[in-house]
């Protein structure tokens, strides 16, 4: 078949580079005429596992190409996805410029009857404004899905190809055939549904994850103030299978590109239709806590955090990606930059702008024990895997001070005290 996939960030390259290697022929077209120089020069503009050999394979085959040309992108084609950003307006609403762009710029150069695919997170009704925008802008006929995705960052590849379901959402026999055979290849469950489901599925979907992990944190604030272990608790409800063991990690709260501004979305959808989601509005409370709790925690073992040295490790908003995309760890620095910390940061992969920490310039340093020299206090903000394996009795060498802030929970509480460490966890 014959796709493009307009947005190449984060979901748009990865479904690009997986449906070619599903054998579709694709191009990938993104306004930033950057990002689509480098990927014609084989480089990477993200961090996401396998991508890279993927692209270059498909590439490599003649089965995947970039443009940031319309033009060249649009007439012809059987399947058009869009995968452009959705941020948050500044109130709480979906900014949906990008999608209306998108649209507008189709309609200029649809030539024939084409699918169109929205796997942008996109309020209830996308679909049908933007057949609306598309049909009236062109005069051509054409179909608009809804395709949520449903994709982890630092996993996107394998989700892709394998995930646990596809939602289509179709008003049209003639799409779902379309998108059912874009997805031939793909083994799993397929759910065909109305457009509006399909498209409240995937709010739903984050506003059902993100009250999980609040609500393990709320466990965990208890545990502390109780003498008990929330890692304990997550195991002990975790093995029962109406519960699932998943998303029940206390730490810093939900964060990155996806729960805060869909979260945000649906809170706002809600609202402006008089339907309270007190649920999702706790969830939503909880999370904003989080993280100055940890800070405080630190700040009354310090006496004060003014001019108190502070290693951050991991930026990241998770593991194996480079996106800080409303990251804790973010979050973090800026509660201890506005106390007065100096600030020394460190991740394998993601780098952060002073624009993202209030103007705050931060010295990133490649190698974790030296981002700890001479540090009064360790804040561990990312789980990533290679930090697990830090030799912690180094490290305590190294720094200054013993206050160990293991706000992922990495650490076994024991081995952090053996080694020296007054050990600040979560929950236990
Ligand atoms: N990142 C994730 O893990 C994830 C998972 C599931 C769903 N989503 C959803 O997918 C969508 C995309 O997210 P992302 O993380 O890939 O965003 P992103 O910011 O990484 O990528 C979006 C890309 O779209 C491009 N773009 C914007 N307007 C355009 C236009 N008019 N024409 C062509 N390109 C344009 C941008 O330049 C950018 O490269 C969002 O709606 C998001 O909520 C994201």
């Amino acid at each position: 078949m014959k796709i493009t996939i307009i947005g190449t960030g984060y979901v748009g390259l990865v479904s690009g580079a997986c449906l070619a290697e599903l054998g579709h022929q694709v191009i990938c077209l993104d306004v930033q005429v950057e990002k689509i120089e480098m990927l014609n020069q084989g480089k990477m503009p993200i961090y996401e596992q396998g991508l890279d050999e993927l692209v270059h394979r498909n590439v490599k085959a003649g089965r995947l190409s970039f443009t940031s040309s319309y033009e060249q992108a649009i007439p012809g084609m059987e399947l058009i996805s869009m995968a452009v950003g959705t941020p948050s307006a500044d109130d709480g609403s979906v900014d949906m410029q990008y999608v209306w762009s998108a649209a507008r710029e189709i309609s200029k150069h649809l030539t024939d009857y084409v699918v169109i695919a929205d796997k942008s997170t996109v309020p209830v009704g996308t679909a049908e404004e933007v057949e609306e925008i598309v049909r009236e802008g062109s005069g051509i006929l054409c179909d608009v899905v809804s395709n949520p995705e449903f994709l982890r960052e630092g996993h996107a590849v394998f989700d892709f190809l394998q995930p646990p379901r596809i939602v289509i959402g179709s008003n049209s026999k003639r799409a779902t055939e379309t998108m059912l055979h874009a997805y031939e290849h793909v083994d799993c469950p397929k759910f065909v549904m109305d457009r509006r489901s399909a498209e409240l599925t995937k709010y739903a979907a984050n506003a059902f994850l993100a009250t999980k992990i609040s609500f393990i944190n709320e466990m965990a604030m208890l545990a502390e103030e109780l003498g008990a272990d929330v890692t304990q608790i997550a195991a002990g409800i975790g093995s029962d299978p109406r519960i699932g063991k998943d998303f029940l990690r206390a730490g810093l709260g939900w964060g990155g590109s996806c729960f805060p501004k869909d979260v945000r979305a649906i809170r706002k959808m809600g609202e402006s239709l008089g339907v309270p989601l007190p649920i999702v509005n706790a969830a939503f409370e909880t999370n904003a806590g989080i993280r100055k709790r940890v800070i405080d925690r630190l700040e009354k073992a310090l006496g004060s955090l003014n001019d108190k040295k502070v290693a951050v490790l991991g930026l990241a908003f998770k593991d194996n990606t480079d996106d800080t995309r409303e990251s804790a760890a973010i979050d973090l620095i800026r509660h201890l930059k506005s106390r007065g910390a100096d600030v020394r940061v460190h991740d394998p992969v993601a780098k952060v702008c002073s624009r993202e920490t209030d103007g705050h310039e931060l010295e990133h340093i490649a190698c974790p024990y030296e981002t700890c020299r001479d540090a009064h206090a360790v804040i561990i903000a990312t789980e990533w895997e290679q930090f697990r394996t830090l030799d912690l009795a180094r490290l305590k060498e190294i720094a200054e001070g013993n206050i160990l802030v293991d706000a992922r929970n990495l650490f076994d509480p024991a081995r952090a005290l053996e080694c020296g460490w007054r050990h600040i966890s979560v929950g236990r």
